[in-house]
């Protein structure tokens, strides 16, 4: 198997792409696409600034090496969340990462807000997982807005993207179709989210994270039952291999043809937010926002 641009011998091959690539090639495709997914949408300049989420999870390390290799200015986030022995591991990873390739890093404790997910967990009687995501989403726009960042990045890929578009394609969540994307503008105390690795797959990117010799954080959640949308990741697979291309095609018809449908009627019916009471955070609920209840639940046990 040969490299499509160099004949060089190849050592991946994307059938999306109809390609196959040597890793100085791959390395470039890499690049390109990064490129094409913030510039065709307009996600940010060179002249902004990026507070990426680092997670330790390959992804978001790639997107960080990524971007800062591309002259944007980039600072990493990572949220701590007392987990014990992931918390520790993953927080190392995103340290060492960092310090290696001299990347400026941001680290948020939930211990020291008075939210370690091990005692959220204890005082819910439901699954974490999603108390953790409010938590850790909340995180990233108070920090972003805070310190005056332009945009938030996270590190979801393709696979990520189409999961989760075909979820609330299935349920008819208007809401959330109406603005689902690679990018979304500040609005009402919000700030602008991005996710620039959009057009790459999961493939795609771990391919990148080990030709870039990218540190793996392999310690899962002990919380989580499993990856999200597991299932529904497992068909877009079966139909990306009937069908190669299939998956970008489906994500990219949406961002033109779909989610402005959406986002015209959802704007009609417009759900009123006004600031959290305790922290200022936009809110639906009226009153306190729901990272600032369950600081507050917490507060009252002990
Ligand atoms: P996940 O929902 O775990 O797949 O994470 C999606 C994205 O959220 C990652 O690519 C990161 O950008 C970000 N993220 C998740 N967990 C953390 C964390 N503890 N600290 C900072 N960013 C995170
Ligand atoms: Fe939040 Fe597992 S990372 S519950
Ligand atoms: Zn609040």
């Amino acid at each position: 198997m040969k490299c499509k641009i160099c004949k060089a011998e190849a050592i991946v091959a994307l059938r999306s792409h109809n390609a196959a690539f040597c890793p100085q090639c791959y390395k470039e495709f890499f690049s390109r696409q990064v490129a094409r997914g913030i510039e065709s949408q307009k996600l940010f300049t060179r002249d902004e600034r990026v507070l990426v989420a680092l997670s330790g999870g390959k992804d978001s390390l790639a997107l960080m090496l990524e971007l800062s290799l591309q002259g944007y200015n980039v600072t990493g986030l990572h949220i701590d969340l007392a987990i014990p022995v992931s918390s520790a591991a993953a927080r190392g990873v995103v340290e060492r990462f960092c310090a290696k390739h001299d990347l400026k890093l941001m680290v948020k404790e939930m211990a020291a807000e008075g939210l370690p997910i091990p005692a959220v967990k204890d005082r819910l009687n439901r699954p974490v997982c999603s108390a953790c995501g409010k938590i850790k989403r909340h995180f990233f726009n108070k920090v972003a807005l805070d310190e005056g960042f332009d945009a938030l990045a996270t590190g979801h890929n393709l696979d990520d993207e189409v999961a989760r578009l075909f979820s609330n394609t299935l349920r008819w969540d208007t809401a959330y179709l109406s603005d689902q994307g690679p990018g979304l503008d500040s609005e009402h105390g919000f700030s602008r989210k991005v996710k620039p690795l959009w057009r790459l797959s999961e493939f795609e990117t771990a391919n990148y994270a080990f030709l870039m010799g990218i540190e793996n954080h392999y310690a899962p959640c002990p919380y989580s039952p499993g990856a999200s949308f597991t299932v529904l990741k497992g068909l877009m697979q079966n139909l990306e291999a009937a069908m190669p291309g299939r998956k970008l095609d489906f994500y990219q018809g949406f961002l033109a043809r779909g989610r402005p449908v959406f986002a015209r009627r959802e704007a009609e019916e417009g759900v009123q937010l006004a600031p959290c009471t305790l922290c200022g955070y936009p809110t639906s609920s009226g009153e306190s926002c729901g990272v600032c209840r369950i600081r507050a639940a917490l507060l009252n046990e002990g």
